[in-house]
């Protein structure tokens, strides 16, 4: 009631109240009651799903440019060449010290023993490396020689084999065994979409060197080891409520072994363990066998990119059950308490003071205030018994221990059949805090269940949509585009999560990012070659919601009726009781120009033009592309508001929304 009371103040403090009659309704006219609001849009409505898929993370946001820098792929080179003029066995030498150090047991011995010798070993980086004109690049590496000899030139290569910035090293002696760290940053004196990194040795002498790394300066927010910026920017640009890590499948792990384990992700790099992707060899139609987790980009990273960028984390743990379409391997329920401790340890990490144990370490890592965790999600795409009998139990020590803390639950991979009516009546039976549903559909699938959730139990558990994309194809087709007609889908649908807000509480699109010429799954909402990324048309709509999020949901209703496809057209409204704005998105997904009456009603008084941006497409289908990347974007303009109605015409394929304030 308290609430409702100040809601209440709250509209006609800006005005959104008045005495306004209701006008008599017709099909051409959409009623939007600007005054009536019916639920509240939560914060975290519009957010991003990331999972280092198609090189999100190594070769993606994690800046760093050399593969495989600690030389612990499955094949110790892979991703090295090594140059020598006179064969020399034994010049470049994979060593083993697993006993002495399991997280990092590699590392490589370079013996030049004649000064003639050409010696040099070359990273190939991910599908090259990026190199810019003018930009400051760090190159650092870790080594170990009791005797002082070799001196190391670091070169970068242009794609033609021109080099195009150089430094050298000349590394002291270390004593003890103990390795000691080298660096040097340099300039680039050229452009290079596919460049590499060469290091050749001059003098005689041995050396043992490991974590080989170059990294650009301009990483996000500039932090050294960082993240690549223009990536996280176009995150940023979203300003999204929520960001969820670190997917997605990758959560589970082809086998258990392999899972996702979040601990073996933080603290000095070197001494975090490298993992297999699951996506390396997923696919056999897209085979990605140097697709590796370095974790250089790890939990604490996470946490830190969800605060800069504003966005609530959301972090999904492995409920100690493997991929179920891989392995299935399930660990028994006698044995499922480390995986629990992982969660509860988990929630101190991000929130525990900093006498805490895992506080500390938060602490240790430069970050002493808590990160705000606030929810986390306990498996991701599992299902079945197993499930459930799992998540009981980490449920029952999560709340026991930490009562806030929200809970995402898996309702499977399909947003209906057996498994999904399972899962649904069960975690509805658990009073589940919020359901996490998934739908990879085609375009027609997304327009024809734009009113999914308009019968869903209001006071029951929410709703995460917490992967869905429109597939041109089908899924996992590699023929799926990021066009406009997915895009246009997903907004039409998105009506339908926005109106109702009052239990859809979150959505994010997935995937996120797709590098190029490493990718396992299309469609995907970034695109990203070596030193260019752009928006999809979906991106856009995605931002556009996001941007436009508002405060409350209002009705918008043509013939009395919430607009869910009548005359080819979606619509929805919210309030924005900060900005004092009213929004209204209408999307029309036919080929045909769509007119109809805007009438604001319930507000004193209006602007006397809308703002209107519009996404649309010249015909259906269209993608944007590295050379033209904004084929597809938003283009604003005025529209007059006239008597509180707004003419809107609607093109074909296309999303508007208007924005208009409140006098
Ligand atoms: O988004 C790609 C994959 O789709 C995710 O990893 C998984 O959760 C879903 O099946």
């Amino acid at each position: 009631m308290r609430i409702k009371q100040l809601l209440a103040a709250s509209l006609v403090s800006i005005g959104f109240l008045s005495a306004t009659p209701m006008l008599a309704q017709n099909s051409n006219t959409i009623m939007v009651q600007v005054n009536k609001p019916v639920a509240a849009v939560q914060p975290t409505m519009w957010g991003v799903f990331f999972e280092d898929i198609n090189l999100g993370a190594d070769g993606g946001i994690y800046a760093e440019l050399v593969k495989n820098r600690s030389f612990e792929f499955y094949q110790p080179l892979m991703g090295w060449t090594v140059t020598q003029n006179k064969f020399n066995e034994g010049s470049v030498l994979v060593m083993n010290r697993e006993e002495k150090n399991t997280a990092n047991p590699r590392f490589i011995r370079i013996t030049r023993d004649a000064a003639t010798d050409t010696l040099g070993i070359t990273n190939e980086g991910f599908r090259g490396m990026g190199i810019k004109k003018g930009l400051g690049y760090d190159f650092s590496v870790m080594y170990r020689q009791p005797v002082a000899g070799l001196k190391l030139h670091i070169e970068l290569m242009s794609t033609a084999g021109k080099v195009i910035g150089a430094t050298t090293i000349t590394p002291a002696a270390t004593t003890n065994d103990s390795w000691s760290k080298a660096s040097a940053s340099f300039n680039a004196t050229d452009t290079s979409l596919k460049g590499k990194l060469n290091i050749w040795f001059e003098g005689t002498g041995k050396i043992d060197l490991d974590m080989v790394s170059l990294f650009p300066e301009d990483t996000w927010k500039k932090r050294p080891g960082g993240m690549r910026a223009d990536m996280i920017q176009l995150l940023a640009d979203m300003k999204p409520g929520f960001i969820r890590f670190p997917g997605g499948c990758i959560v589970e792990g082809h086998e258990l072994s392999t899972r996702y384990q979040w601990k073996k992700t933080i603290g000095p790099v070197e001494e975090r363990q490298l993992s297999i992707n699951r996506w390396n060899n997923e696919f056999a139609h897209r085979p990605t066998p140097d697709y590796f987790q370095t974790f250089g980009l790890g939990f604490f990273e996470y946490f830190q990119l969800a605060e800069d960028i504003g966005a609530a984390p959301l972090p999904i743990l492995n409920c100690g059950m493997a991929c179920q379409f891989n392995t299935a391997e399930v660990i028994p329920i006698d044995q499922l308490d480390p995986y629990v401790q992982d969660a509860l340890d988990l929630i101190e990490f991000a929130n525990g003071d900093i006498t805490t144990p895992w506080g500390k370490v938060r602490a240790g890592m430069g970050h002493p205030a808590p990160f705000n965790l606030k929810m986390m999600g306990v498996g991701n795409e599992n299902w079945g018994p197993q499930y459930i009998e799992r998540l009981k139990i980490f449920s029952k020590a999560i709340k026991a221990r930490y009562p806030e803390i929200k809970l995402v639950n898996s309702s499977g991979t399909d947003p209906n059949g057996e498994r999904f009516d399972y899962l649904n009546g069960e975690l509805r039976k658990m009073n589940a805090d919020i359901i996490d549903e998934h739908y990879y559909r085609r375009p027609e699938w997304f327009l024809a269940n734009a009113a999914r959730y308009d019968n869903y139990p209001r006071n029951a558990s929410k709703i995460f949509a917490g992967e869905y994309a429109a597939q041109s194809d089908h899924t996992v087709s590699i023929e799926n585009k990021n066009n406009t007609e997915t895009a246009i889908a997903e907004a039409a649908f998105m009506t339908g999560l926005e109106r109702n807000a009052a239990v859809v509480n979150m959505a994010s699109y997935a995937p996120l990012f797709a590098h190029i010429d490493g990718w396992q799954w299309t469609p995907d909402l970034i695109w990203v070659n070596n030193v260019q990324s752009y928006g999809t048309p979906n991106y856009y709509v995605q931002k556009l919601y996001s941007l436009n999020k508002g405060t409350n949901v209002v009705p918008a209703l043509m013939d009395g009726k919430s607009v869910s496809g009548q005359d080819s057209i979606y619509v929805s409204a919210v309030i924005d009781t900060k900005t004092g704005d009213v929004i209204v998105k209408l999307v029309n997904p036919s080929a045909k120009p769509v007119s109809k009456i805007i009438s604001l009603n319930g507000a004193k008084k209006l602007s006397a033009a809308a703002t209107l941006t519009l996404l649309k497409s010249k015909e259906d289908g269209e993608v944007n592309t590295f050379a033209n990347p904004d084929a597809v974007s938003p283009v604003m303009s005025t529209i007059p508001v006239k008597a509180n109605k707004i003419a809107a015409v609607l093109p074909a394929h296309s999303f508007s929304v208007y924005r208009i304030g409140i006098k």
